[in-house]
């Protein structure tokens, strides 16, 4: 295998004065080019692409200053590392040749060895450099080519799930006797279908999110009325496990939000269902709603195991499945809050937890006032 010679461009007025450094560096294996003033350097850098330039500072017309500035503008050779040669002593100067996109810069009279160290050694971070973003292009390509797949799995899976969803919900209700067989296999396709079309509305919730596309519409909202039926919905879910679910407002309060409705349904049918999937038999879930000065605040609180502080650290990230599991049978796939706390942020509300581990878990979520 041919192994390819580094190429060095050497831009000095005065070439003469570095021929043992040129004559050194031919010795040691490198193709050199030389350009006798900044102008023609910046053409040489242009179409020769070296892998590294050795560059003079003390030039006519344009100096080495210059010279570097240009080729850091320039598309083409901005990548191409930089090292001044210098006689220069004084600190400004090497810090203004950095400032320019220098990569080091070595001094005269040279020590050869020191400069063949340095060139090397930027060589060598070049090499990594680019093939960091070589693969840094392959990733972000590969991850496109992912989510598009994703994205097609996901859309062709949901309308086929939904047409069991609905067959297996019909032949449940046409056979409404619980201890037949067909309305036990219909109950078990229907949870299982359930399930999927969960995870599918929870990818698409997540593109739809980091996409950064979606704006939500926003209405006037009467949080209490939707936590009323979702509540009473859900007390079918717990009272499988025992669990009561108890709703506290002020009877005379108007609780009107700013809000996306289905959004913010979502929200709070994540907490309440969270909420009886991670409590044990027997116990309590209590949800309160409160006015504050702008904004209406819902406190969903369980008595279930609480959150270690390390847990709640993780509580809304992705996939965070933490140690509190499911009492029953429901799925935990770890992107509900995660979803919960990015659709709150989007309809400028709040969402945080508190707790103990051992002594239950509260989730408050603040939703904006609706102007009276
Ligand atoms: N009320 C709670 N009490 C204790 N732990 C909880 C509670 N709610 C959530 N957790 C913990 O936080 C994790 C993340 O919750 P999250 O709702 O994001 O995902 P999930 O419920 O596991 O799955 P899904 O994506 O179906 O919502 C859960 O796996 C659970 O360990
Ligand atoms: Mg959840």
């Amino acid at each position: 295998m041919e192994i390819k010679q580094d190429t060095l461009l050497i831009i000095d007025d005065k070439p003469e004065n570095i021929s043992v450094l040129f004559h050194f560096l031919v010795n040691h294996g490198f193709k050199i080019l030389i350009a006798e003033n900044g102008e023609d350097g910046l053409m040489n850098a242009e179409e020769e692409q070296p892998d590294l330039i050795l560059l003079d500072v003390m030039m006519p017309e344009i100096d080495g200053f210059e010279t570097c500035m240009r080729l850091k503008q320039n598309p083409k050779t901005q990548n191409i590392p930089v090292i001044f040669m210098t006689a220069l002593s004084e600190t400004v100067e090497k810090v203004k040749a950095f400032e320019l996109g220098a990569v080091d810069y070595v001094t005269k009279p040279f020590q050869q060895e020191e400069v063949l160290a340095r060139i090397k050694t930027h060589l060598v971070l070049r090499k990594l450099q680019q093939e960091l973003e070589a693969k840094n292009e392959d990733l972000i390509k590969l991850n496109q080519e992912k989510n598009e797949f994703l994205d097609i799995v996901a859309h062709d899976l949901r309308n086929p799930l939904s047409a069991i969803y609905t067959a297996a919900d019909f032949l449940k209700k046409k056979n409404p006797d619980a201890g037949s067989n067909i309305n036990e296999m219909a109950g078990y396709i229907l949870d299982a279908s359930k399930q999927i079309l969960n995870l599918i509305e929870n990818f698409l919730n997540i593109k739809m999110i980091e996409s950064g596309k979606e704006e939500i519409e926003r209405e006037v909202v009467d949080i209490k009325m939707i936590l009323q039926w979702m509540i009473s919905h859900y007390a079918v879910n717990a009272q499988k496990k025992n669990i009561t679910l108890h709703f506290h407002f002020e009877d005379k309060q108007q609780y009107l939000v700013w809000v996306n409705e289905s959004r913010m349904t979502q929200v709070l049918e994540n907490l309440i269902s969270n909420a009886i999937k991670y409590s044990p038999h027997g116990k309590q879930v209590n949800i309160w709603l409160s006015k504050r000065q702008c904004c209406i605040r819902c406190e969903v609180e369980d008595q279930g195991p609480g959150l270690s502080e390390s847990d709640k650290k993780q509580l809304f990230g992705k996939f965070a499945r933490l140690s509190a599991r499911p009492t029953g049978q429901e799925s935990s796939v770890g992107l509900g809050l995660f979803i919960v706390k990015k659709l709150v942020e989007m309809m400028n509300g709040k969402i945080w937890c508190e707790s103990e581990l051992g002594h239950g878990a509260t989730f408050i979520v603040e939703f904006p006032l609706a102007e009276q």
